[in-house]
């Protein structure tokens, strides 16, 4: 391990810590490595089955670190947006959308929007994963006067994904409006399939400039390719030691030791805390830049953990719950139920060592000087004995905790976290024997949407009935 890497620590998860009840024993901490082994009867070994399914291609996003094409070609395109693109706005949803958001909040200032001295000449960066009129609509009227120095990159792997559409099809109406069909081709930039898809239709039609979602790299695995790159890149994020974090990180996760491999450790301590009733699994950053990595953590573990059909069509219905918490914050909001509610639940706190600033408090009022412990005091070192302070009351109550340190936070161990817990979820569905890499629960809530919103053909046409008479309000059950 990389002296600067980031580093897991699970002993509050061991019946040592929290008693034997609650946590894991020696025995069953041997049982899980012979999980990963392959001395279990149930599985093979299982750091080998995934060393193997990349080997044999099933597992594209492990390789994304080491591509030198899709880091070319963002920087080819930011190098030419250089100077003439003031607002950067992202139209995406799920896996389009929330490994930008995370990259940009854990590597750029909380002010970077606002503030120009922070920005240092990049752009703005939005972000819209929504399809509400309220919110674009407020965005349309402050961008309608900057579109010649606003550049829309519109993200569908599929090209068909209803919300990315409606958002795409109102910004080219603008565009074609306001500055015509040179301004709508020089001011949007899609990143769709290679080959295939409305989108790449679209953009060949219009002439727009395109980068590649890779092939077999579902969107909660994209971040690391051309999807989450360029935004990053355009605002100033050093993706080289993104990608250099990440290659770390495979090092450590390709290992086939188990003791030594981390995602390994994080997915057989979740996958014993599910067997065992424990099946929500909260993410807790005490460091507000990585409040929306914990966000796109719950969205990679959910939509590829969350499965009713197993290996072999079996019937598992199986999918921890993550949950995101953001500490000091949800102290006075959470802590409360996961203190004394059910004992259903395991923590992963974030940990940063060194925050990139530290502030003094400066010293107590005169007429307080209860507040007098607090004097002269560090932010950071208030933040980080919260943390302590809250693990210690949670394990007080026998509540199971791990926590990642973060050296610092900077793209190479921003880096590490994402493809730590990328490998993680593989691990984890090897486990729970289901597919990571599919959502099928989400297509019928698709279906629905085409159908509700008038796609033609019969097939449509009585699923929108059907829909209806279903949903329809009965005034009986209003009050
Ligand atoms: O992880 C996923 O596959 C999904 O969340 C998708 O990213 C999301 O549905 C958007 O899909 P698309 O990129 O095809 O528009």
């Amino acid at each position: 391990m990389a002296e600067s890497g980031i580093r897991l620590y699970y002993k509050n998860v061991t019946a040592e810590v929290i008693g034997v009840e609650n946590g894991i024993t020696d025995a069953q901490f041997d049982d899980l490595v012979a999980e990963f082994d392959g001395r279990s009867s149930k599985t093979g070994p299982l750091i080998t089955e995934l060393n193997r399914q990349r080997a044999a291609g099933r597992t594209p996003y492990r390789d994304l670190p080491y591509n030198t094409e899709y880091p070319a070609d963002v920087k080819q395109l930011v190098s030419e947006l250089a100077g003439r693109c003031e607002n950067f706005v992202v139209l995406g949803i799920g896996g389009s959308a929330l490994g930008n958001i995370a990259l940009q909040t854990a590597l750029n200032p909380y002010m970077y929007n606002i503030d120009d001295a922070q920005r240092k000449g990049r752009p703005r960066l939005f972000v819209f994963d929504n399809v509400d009129p309220v919110q674009f609509g407020s965005f349309l009227d402050w961008v309608a006067g900057r579109l010649d120095r606003t550049i829309f990159n519109v993200i569908s792997k599929s090209g068909q994904t209803v919300e990315t559409a409606a958002q795409f099809m109102i910004i080219r109406r603008l565009l074609l409006d306001k500055i015509g069909s040179e301004g709508l081709r020089n001011q949007v930039i899609a990143t769709t399939d290679a080959t295939k898809g409305i989108l790449r239709s679209i953009s060949e039609d219009a002439g727009f400039r395109t980068l590649i979602v890779p092939e077999g790299v579902g969107g909660r695995f994209s971040v690391l390719s051309p999807v989450g790159l360029f935004s990053a890149a355009m605002c100033g994020i050093d993706i080289d030691s993104l990608l250099a974090g990440a290659k770390d990180m495979d090092k450590r996760v390709r290992c086939e030791e188990f003791s030594r491999n981390p995602a390994a450790v994080i997915a057989a301590i979740n996958w014993h805390y599910y067997n065992r009733g424990k099946n929500i699994s909260v993410m807790m950053p005490y460091s507000y830049a990585l409040r929306d990595l914990a966000d796109w953590y719950r969205q990679l573990w959910a939509e590829s953990l969350g499965k009713a059909k197993g290996h072999d069509d079996k019937q598992v219905d199986i999918g921890p719950t993550p949950v995101k918490a953001l500490g000091a914050t949800d102290q006075h909001s959470q802590v409360q139920l996961y203190r004394e509610g059910p004992n259903d639940k395991l923590f992963t706190f974030l940990q940063v060592e060194n925050f990139n600033r530290d502030l003094k408090t400066g010293p107590a009022p005169a007429p307080a000087p209860e507040l007098g412990y607090l004097a002269e005091k560090d932010m950071g070192v208030l933040l980080n004995s919260e943390k302590t302070a809250t693990e210690y009351a949670l394990l007080d109550s026998q509540r199971p905790c791990i926590t990642v340190f973060f050296p610092e936070v900077n793209a190479r161990t921003v880096g590490e976290f994402i493809y730590l817990f990328e490998v993680a979820t593989s691990f984890t569905a090897l486990l729970f024997r289901i597919n990571a890499y599919d959502q099928p629960a989400v297509e019928l809530g698709k279906e629905a949407t085409f159908a509700l919103m008038g796609k033609p053909g019969k097939k449509d046409r009585d699923l929108a009935r059907q829909i209806r008479s279903l949903t329809e309000v009965d005034k009986k059950f209003l009050v």
